[in-house]
């Protein structure tokens, strides 16, 4: 009976999709402002993925050595392998500063320096002097659990400001009129198993990642792209999708993180001849290189045969040698997911790792505004009406080919702020809302109950595992044109195998197998950008590592991707942005690109 569904109706300002740092800290600085404002999510807000951040949120306090907002902007723009738009890059770290003290005064618990001021902490490709210097202490931290405190703390102030939450409502699908303009959301309560129509004046996403198309992520089970999904059916480009990060240290096996914290706290990575073999790949910044640096110098080791165990397939990270207190004081939690998820006591044994994918630098293309663009009659920054992003949905970008840790916290609260302030200059509270569609909702729940109703022979938890085994083995630290070409190839068949899926629950409450599959539409479009964009792209810069392009390529490579995804074939067209280079005000120059090395 499809399409038999009574749909509940909401009529709001703004509407956040996403719970987590960004789209908690765009909601109570919307609800501030007098927006009607609603955030839908699909998990209880303080379950969101930010949760799981460790290490700390960058900003150049100062608080432990001399620092400066515009070496903390050259060590992005670096960290980047100059694919960062450097207006975004400036803005970001320039608003870090008053973003942490804000969030030391909103209430978050961070660690503190014997004379009180917060904490901090060096991180991988953090340093001073443009780069000349010693490395920075910018990262700051509560212990190991920075983005525990800094997520309970927002979702305190989003109370606090009585901002409206639907919690456990799946978004389902952008409502679009003919003029390009997004109108609202659809969205699915999981609880009840009824159907919402939102119609507000502007959506923001801030859906998160998508890390579970791999095999192995330091990400939740839920980080599973959302936003993106929504934007690629809505027939807009997603941008730069062959950057994905793989953060040096997931726990072998289990995959769950361990914070470059450690090795900002002076942990090391050992191989099995227990060479520190950092000192050979980056003889200056050794196991604080970026993180790109330090996975592809692991994997390398892995591949000549020196990893550990008995099928020398991974690294030892030391901290066996650190003060038992310090331990305590600063990485409590990284001791404990240790010996749950690794049966180590690491004040005896080394932690087994191995590169994990953690971050997708790629996602929805925004202005540092946080509004989203598209490329029409030529001009890659048009804005879609209607439309925002911010987190790690969104690709701004201030993270290029690669993320440096500790500028995701940031990313998350600089940017879910901005989104707030712009709707308050854009967003007029007396207009009236543009009207719905006609048939609006309808394609969702035409799709909802393609899935519902869908009687094929396999289990979407089998598709799902071809697609992260098909990116897991080609399409992740090293890529090659063969292994990548078969690896489409394999994705091609995932692709064709929706059309045999099985889903065995018709029901609309807490129907775990609907909301997968319905994830796992989300997944495996932005799989499939993601590895169609990678083989496309004949360079290797940052996070895209190609074997036959070892040299980053700036004469025909220094633009972002932009990749459109059609929903029925899967047929993937392919274009491109230009790179900004030009800092937002003449407080600084353009960092121009030059040969990265740590
Ligand atoms: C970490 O603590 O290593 C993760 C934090 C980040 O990715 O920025």
């Amino acid at each position: 009976m499809p399409n038999a569904y009574d749909i509940i109706d909401h009529t709001y300002d703004v509407v956040v999709v996403g719970a987590g740092g960004a789209g908690l800290r765009a909601t109570f600085g919307l609800a501030e402002q007098g927006l009607k404002t609603a955030c839908i999510t699909k998990v209880f807000p303080t379950r969101s993925h930010t949760v799981a951040a460790q290490g700390g949120i960058s900003a150049s306090l100062g608080n432990m050595g001399p620092d400066d907002w515009r070496w903390h902007m050259y060590d992005t723009v670096k960290g980047s392998d100059w694919l960062g738009d450097q207006d975004a890059i400036e803005y970001m770290v320039r608003e870090a500063v008053p973003a942490i003290i804000e969030l030391e005064h909103y209430g978050v618990p961070f660690s503190r320096t014997e004379a009180g001021e917060i904490y901090q902490r060096p991180f991988g490709g953090m340093t001073t002097e443009f780069g000349e210097g010693p490395p920075a202490q910018r990262t700051c931290a509560a212990a190991d659990r920075t983005g525990h405190a800094i997520l309970h703390t927002l979702y305190q102030q989003s109370l606090k400001h009585q901002a409206e939450f639907y919690i456990e409502y799946f978004a389902m699908d952008l409502i679009m009129n003919d003029e390009g303009e997004c109108v609202g959301v659809m969205a699915w309560d999981l609880d009840t198993g009824q159907i919402h129509r939102f119609r507000s004046k502007m959506v923001i996403l801030a859906t998160g990642g998508y890390g579970r198309v791999y095999f192995s992520a330091t990400s939740a089970h839920t980080c599973t792209g959302d936003g993106g999904g929504m934007v690629a059916r809505a027939g807009l480009p997603l941008q730069d999708m062959e950057f994905v990060q793989f953060h040096p240290t997931g726990i072998y096996g289990a995959g769950c993180l361990i914070t470059e914290g450690v090795r900002g706290e002076g942990g090391y990575l050992t191989n099995a001849e227990g060479e520190r073999f950092m000192e050979r790949y980056a003889p200056s910044a050794k196991d604080l290189a970026s993180r790109d640096v330090v996975s592809r110098s692991m994997t390398m080791e892995i591949i000549e045969g020196r990893g550990v165990g008995s099928e020398n397939d991974h690294i030892h990270l030391h901290i066996e040698h650190l003060d038992p207190n310090l331990i305590e004081e600063r990485l409590p939690g990284i001791a404990e997911s240790a010996k749950i998820f690794a049966g180590v006591d690491v004040s005896k044994e080394p932690i087994p790792v191995v590169p994990t994918c953690h971050y997708n630098m790629g996602g929805i293309p925004t202005n540092y505004h946080g509004e989203v663009l598209t490329k029409t009659n030529g001009d890659a920054n048009s804005i879609v009406p209607g439309l925002m992003a911010a987190g790690e949905s969104a690709c701004v970008s201030v993270h290029g080919a690669n993320r440096l840790g500790s500028n995701s916290l940031l990313d998350l609260v600089v940017f879910g702020r901005a989104t707030a302030l712009r709707c308050a200059e854009v967003v007029n509270k007396e207009a009236a809302h543009k009207p719905l569609p006609k048939d609006a909702g309808e394609d969702c729940l035409a799709r909802l109950d393609k899935a519902r109703y869908a009687k094929g022979g396999t289990p979407t938890a089998e598709l799902r595992m071809g697609m992260q085994k098909a990116m897991q083995s080609h399409c992740a630290v090293f890529r090659t044109e063969d292994s990548l070409k078969e690896g489409i190839k394999k994705m091609k068949d995932v692709w064709s195998g929706k059309d045999d899926l099985k889903v065995s629950d018709t029901s609309m409450i807490w129907n775990s197998d609907l909301v997968e599959t319905l994830e796992f539409e989300n997944l495996i479009e932005q799989a499939m950008l993601t590895i169609v964009c990678a083989e496309d792209r004949k360079e290797s810069r940052g996070a895209q590592a190609r074997d036959d392009y070892p040299d980053r390529d700036d004469q025909n490579w220094m633009h972002h991707s932009l990749a459109w995804i059609d929903e029925k074939s899967g047929e993937i067209k392919l274009d491109k942005r230009p790179v900004n280079l030009q800092p937002m005000s003449n407080e600084v120059q353009s960092f121009p690109p030059k040969a990265r090395v740590y």
